[in-house]
């Protein structure tokens, strides 16, 4: 992952040799030191040492080793309070602090993130602007379809923090952008846009936004605007959606498909025979996987259906509906904001002919057989499901 920041101060990597040097002999000075210490002190009388905070950070373990762990049994009880000292003799577990974290005091515990940039110097609280971004729009793409990119990114206000993941490793190129330099560029050569948000997009580390877009690079974005977007999603209480398409070529399914004059839709009819429940998909509760927009709490369920082995995608549209209830009415397209789906095969010229297969042919035949084992792994999963519930309700029962 490259945060394409500048960053001077790498102290690693100085480049003057004036600088190294001072690293050497800061080094040089700091072996020589801890070492006089280590002979003065015998490790015994180490142990009886109060470590001072001007040697060494106050950590609870560094505090009073001279003094027995049992004791703390004898102390005051905690309800009078425990002081900072005390804490060390009493072993925290707090079960609902995140997983694996158990042992921290809650109040240390940060497990949420951002991609705010924030600089080397200065005071934290002060690194960032006031107004922080509060969406993220992230797009998968190749140095091909910058202006496209470029376009796009214009319609996202700086309400938005801005992800690139390049599947063509050329994410440097992107600097004759003045936006670039604010943007997460993550640059990992041949891999898809599911693949990206599976690992980089996980719902902890993006949490401060409320709104998520996770979209394709060979969209139109002329009669779009991501602000008013969020308006519509906002006022029609969508948690899940998708601008209106449309396409210079047929739309696979109707939902998609802009309705002029309204605002959104959730349900459309289809072909004959493709929906059996007119509030299931592909006729309501359902949108395509190209121009996803979640909300913050859809996110955080999508992402964990997004199968790490799977990473085309494809059937996780159907299932969409299984994280928010009522699917049919908080699954919609926004008509009044709507894109363009140009259709430029991108990533599908990325695969490897092989075995008398173009590579377009191998990654489509993938798609298909990614569907289908995603299927199957939903049924199967609902389905134990079901059994473990029955046979755990079966067996209280019988006791
Ligand atoms: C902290 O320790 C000091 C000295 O042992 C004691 O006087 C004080 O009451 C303690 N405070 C709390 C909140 O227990
Ligand atoms: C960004 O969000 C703030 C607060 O919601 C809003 O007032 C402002 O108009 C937004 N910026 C743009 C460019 O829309």
């Amino acid at each position: 992952m490259a945060n394409r920041t500048e960053n001077p101060l790498r102290c690693s990597t100085s480049k003057k040799s004036n600088d190294r040097l001072m690293l050497i002999i800061g080094t040089c000075a700091g072996i020589v030191i801890g070492f006089l210490l280590g002979t003065s002190f015998p490790a015994s009388s180490l142990t009886k040492m109060n470590i001072s905070s001007t040697i060494v950070p106050p950590v609870n373990t560094v505090h009073g080793e001279d003094e027995k762990p049992e004791k703390s049994a004898t102390r005051s009880p905690p309800s009078k309070g425990i002081n900072s000292s005390d804490a060390a003799f009493h072993k925290i577990w707090v079960p609902s602090n995140p997983r694996g974290a158990e042992m921290l005091p809650p109040s240390i515990v940060e497990a949420e993130s951002d991609f705010y940039l924030r600089r080397l110097w200065g005071l934290p609280k002060d690194d960032l602007p006031e107004v922080k971004p509060k969406y993220l729009v992230a797009f998968t793409v190749a140095y091909q379809q910058r202006n496209n990119i470029d376009a796009c990114i214009k319609k996202f206000s700086d309400n938005f923090t801005i992800v690139l993941f390049h599947y063509d490793g050329r994410a440097s190129e992107y600097d004759e952008f003045e936006w670039s330099k604010r943007a997460i560029h993550v640059s990992v050569p041949k891999q898809t846009k599911w693949w990206y948000a599976k690992r980089f997009l996980h719902p902890d580390i993006i949490a401060p936004y409320e709104y998520i877009f996770i979209w394709d690079e060979d969209l139109g974005v002329e009669n779009f605007d991501a602000e008013e977007y969020i308006k519509l999603v906002k006022k029609h209480g969508l948690e899940i959606s998708q601008p209106a398409v449309e396409s210079r070529k047929t739309i696979t399914w109707k939902i998609t498909k802009r309705i002029p004059g309204i605002e959104v839709h959730r349900e459309v009819e289809e072909k004959l025979g493709r929906c059996n429940d007119p509030h299931l998909p592909p006729c309501a509760g359902f949108i395509e996987i190209m121009a996803p927009v979640f909300s913050r709490d859809a996110w955080r369920c999508v992402w964990h259906m997004i199968q790490n082995d799977l990473v085309h995608g494809w059937g996780l549209d159907f299932a969409l509906r299984k994280c928010v209830e009522p699917a049919h009415e908080k699954i919609g397209v926004v008509d009044a904001q709507w894109i363009i789906h140009q259709k430029i095969p991108s990533l599908t010229s990325q695969g490897t002919a092989q075995e008398g297969k173009s590579a377009f042919q191998g990654v489509r035949e993938r798609c298909k057989r990614e569907w289908t084992m995603f299927q199957k792994r939903m049924s199967r999963s609902e389905q134990k499901y079901l059994k473990d519930i029955a046979s755990a309700s079966s067996k209280s029962t019988l006791t």
